[in-house]
Formats: structure tokens, C-alpha cells, sequence
């Protein structure tokens, strides 16, 4: 049992959420005219994804909403943070829109709402329709500007019920994991395409909030990005000088352009790749934003690595540290420097932790339970920081915790799960785990306002 949450920190309107996304529950792959995504090409090419694990079922959600949904209530969570899908709404990604899609959609965001929680809807999370992956996509501009025109779909038909929308999940992953390690869709292991996509999908973003701005006034609009603390292995200058360069890869070039500093001029130099600017873009790129999420799991520790790939900085594997089952390591101070980083050096006025949570290999029991003491310690770890920041003055609204449903976890496949309630792939059955019955215990907690759980 860890110590005991200051629960009395959290503002009394803090949003108490969980997040998915709609690749990684919804299944029906292929159902109402929905067109394949970057990752059900990645997934259906053999060896890209563990056990050749793909989304065509996922976790069913398509067809199995009002379950999850009653799910959340059960929880006593009041938010909900989900994506849509790109390829269900605009199959070929800039042309016609498909109707069914869209009514997907609308039917979900009546059901959230009737259930009382309240909707936080992210626009692209990774599933990039495969037509314009077939037209270069992310390393052309004109994808940045597809993304604008499908927001302003979605906004326009959902804004009425929806105020709180995100642009872009996790760029950093699209454009670095996606295009320059080639470990997630399209899988591609270029620099040039990696840096070039790291700007379109800044730009998008841009656009893309300008897109939801116009067709709902009063929308509340963020970008949600991911980071990692970054520690250097030794008081080496080169070790420091390494995770410099490994902050910057992860944390400045993309903090930095969208609060209005531009790309950083040493990372521009270090990646030595021409960036595809055309005048006004760091404005859009900057368009002023309603609040950041911050997607939080490890913290990094590296070394020089001066022979190996950009920013030639290796990760160095600590010993003695406790780590989950994605052998990422557990810090959750780590969460609370990266909220206090966005408060003072970035400004930020309204912060939401949109992902935080861990992967366990859970067992169910002979009972059915699904006991998970490993993903319950830290949730309440990393709940406790969150307060620790908000008494230092950090501007948190919101927890979304990752992730309502155990799901397909992109190129683990079906292996690693991170719900908080537990999903047996072959009957769909959930069980809620005793992370989500300490979690609802917390949420309730703080809402007949104890101070501590
Ligand atoms: C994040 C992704 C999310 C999920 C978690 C574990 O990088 O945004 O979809 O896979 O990691």
C-alpha cells in the first residue's frame, strides 16, 4: 500500500477520466465503409507486430460501446478521452465523407453524454487512412492540410455536444517511432522523412485547431504530446552533452515550436535536414491553445552514443530500479517535473495528464478476479504526484488514466495490457481489476471531498 493521495489538492471540478483510442479497441475493421488504416497495413505485414496481432476486432468496441460505456459509470469516472477514427469518417483521407462513419461517432457521443461523462475527443491518434500513406503521407504537406478539412468534418457534425477536442496523439511517436525507428506504422527508417513528418504533423495540429476553432466557437482545444525526463548516465560531458540532445529529441522540438519558440536551432542542426517552412507556419504552428496534455510512463537515462543513430544518445538499462511489464522503468517523480516543466519554463495555464498507466502481465484467478497489485501501485504512485505538482502550482484540471480496456497495444499486440479493466480477447468479457476498483474508490473519494485515499 502506498501513501496516502492528497486528494485535497485536486480542485473539486478536477476531471476524472480514462482514455482509449479507436484503432486499439474498436475492431470492425472493415464494417460501414471504413477504409484500412497505416496500421492495419503495418499489422497485416508479417513479423511487424508481436504474435501478428492486428485491430480487425480488437476489443470490439464498435459493437460493444454501451457496455464500456456503462463501464466508465460503474467506475464513477466523469471523463472520457477517445479518438476517431480517420479511416471510418474520411475513407481515402480527402475525399467524400462517409456518412456511417460519422454516425458512429454521433451515436457514441449521445451515449457518453446520457452516461454523464463527459467527452475529451482527440482527432488523430496514429490511424492515418493508408490512401494518403499511398500519396507520402505525412512526409507531405498536403496530408497537414487533409487533417484540417477532416477535423472541420468531425467538429462541425460532433461540436454541438463536444467542447473539449485535441488534435494530434503523441506526434513524437508518429514521426520518430513511425518514420525513423520503423518500429510502428508506416514503419519507415529514414531521417529525412522523419524530420519532414515531424513538421507536417505540427502543422496539422496548427490547422487543425484553427479547422475546430471555426466550426465550434466556444471549443476548448489541445494538443496532447508525450515526454519522457531525461537523466545523463554520469557527470561525463559527453553523457551531459548526450541527454541534452536526447531531451531535445523528445521534449524541446516539440515544446518548443507550439509555445511559440520555434524549432530549437541545435536539434536543426544536429538532424542537418532542410525543414519544409513556408512563411506563417510557426504562427500556425503556434496557434494559442486552451490546454496541453501530457502523456506520461518513463523516465530515460543515456549515454553518448556517438556512432549510433540520431541524436546519438543509447539508453542505459538502470539496475535496481522497478520496472512493469513493458521493462519500462516506474518514476513517478518523473510526472510531477515534466507537469512543474510545462507550468514555469512552458507558461502552460491548463494542464490534463491525457495517458498515464502501466502494463502488467495480470492473471485472472479461479474466481474470475483479476487481482493487479503492480498496475494499482502505480496508479496510486503517480496520482500522488500529480497532487505534489498541483501544490507546487501546476494548473492540472484533469487524470485520464491509460487505459479503460486492456487493448491492442499498437507492435506488442494483445500481450501487454494496460486496463484497468481486463478484456479475455476470445468471449470479449471485461472484468473490472482491483486498479479499477482502487480507482473508483479515489475518484469517489475526492468527490464527497475526503483528503486523502
Ligand atoms: C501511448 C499511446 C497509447 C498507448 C500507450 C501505452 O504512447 O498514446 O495509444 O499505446 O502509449
Amino acid at each position: 500500500m502506498s501513501d496516502p493521495i492528497d486528494l485535497a489538492a485536486f480542485p473539486p471540478d478536477f476531471a476524472w477520466g480514462t482514455a482509449t483510442s479507436a484503432y486499439q479497441i474498436e475492431g470492425a475493421a472493415a464494417e460501414d465503409g471504413r477504409a484500412p488504416s497505416i496500421w492495419d497495413t503495418f499489422s497485416h505485414t508479417p513479423g511487424k507486430v508481436d504474435n501478428d496481432d492486428h485491430g480487425d476486432i480488437a476489443c470490439d468496441h464498435y459493437h460493444r460501446w454501451p457496455e464500456d460505456v456503462a463501464l466508465m459509470k460503474e467506475l464513477g469516472t466523469d471523463a472520457y478521452r477517445l479518438s476517431l477514427a480517420w479511416p471510418r469518417v474520411v475513407p481515402d483521407g480527402g475525399g467524400p465523407v462517409n456518412a456511417k462513419g460519422l454516425d458512429f461517432y454521433d451515436r457514441l457521443i449521445d451515449g457518453v453524454l446520457e452516461a454523464g461523462l463527459t467527452p475529451n475527443v482527440t482527432v488523430y491518434h496514429w490511424d492515418l487512412p493508408q490512401a494518403l500513406q499511398d500519396r507520402g503521407g505525412w512526409n507531405e504537406r498536403a496530408t497537414a492540410e487533409h487533417l484540417a478539412r477532416y477535423a472541420s468534418v468531425v467538429a462541425e457534425r460532433l461540436g454541438d455536444r463536444v467542447t473539449q477536442w485535441a488534435t494530434l496523439n503523441e506526434p513524437l511517436c508518429s514521426a520518430w517511432i513511425g518514420h525513423l525507428e520503423g518500429r510502428m506504422a508506416p514503419g519507415l527508417t529514414d531521417l529525412t522523412t522523419a524530420v519532414r513528418a515531424s513538421y507536417h504533423l505540427l502543422l496539422g495540429h496548427g490547422l487543425a485547431a484553427q479547422a475546430i476553432r471555426a466550426a465550434v466557437p466556444a471549443a476548448r482545444i489541445g494538443l496532447v504530446t508525450n515526454h519522457s525526463t531525461v537523466a545523463a548516465a554520469s557527470t561525463r560531458p559527453e553523457d551531459v552533452a548526450a541527454a541534452a540532445r536526447m531531451d531535445g529529441h523528445t521534449n524541446r522540438w516539440w515544446l518548443d515550436p507550439i509555445h511559440g519558440r520555434g524549432f530549437p536551432a541545435d536539434m536543426r542542426e544536429l538532424y542537418g535536414v532542410e525543414l519544409p517552412e513556408q512563411a506563417g507556419d510557426l504562427e500556425t504552428i503556434a496557434t494559442p491553445m486552451d490546454w496541453h496534455g501530457l502523456n506520461y510512463y518513463f523516465p530515460v537515462t543515456v549515454e553518448d552514443d556517438p556512432t549510433g543513430p540520431v541524436p546519438y544518445a543509447r539508453e542505459v538499462r538502470l539496475p535496481d530500479v522497478p520496472r512493469t511489464g513493458m521493462d519500462w522503468q516506474v518514476d513517478a517523480d518523473g510526472l510531477e517535473s515534466l507537469l512543474m516543466r510545462l507550468t514555469d519554463d512552458y507558461g502552460v495555464r491548463r494542464l490534463y495528464v491525457t495517458e498515464n498507466g502501466s502494463a502488467f502481465p495480470d492473471t485472472v484467478g479461479p474466481d474470475g478476479a483479476v487481482d493487479d497489485p503492480g498496475r494499482t501501485r502505480y496508479l496510486e504512485q503517480h496520482l500522488a504526484a500529480c497532487a505534489r505538482a498541483v501544490r507546487k502550482g501546476a494548473p492540472l484540471a484533469g487524470y485520464y488514466a491509460w487505459s479503460l480496456l486492456d487493448n491492442f497495444e499498437w507492435a506488442y499486440g494483445y500481450d501487454k495490457r494496460f486496463g484497468l479493466v481486463h478484456v479475455d480477447y476470445a468471449t470479449q468479457k471485461r472484468t473490472v481489476k482491483t486498479s479499477g476498483r482502487r480507482y473508483a474508490e479515489i475518484v469517489r473519494a475526492h468527490r464527497q471531498g475526503d483528503a486523502t485515499a
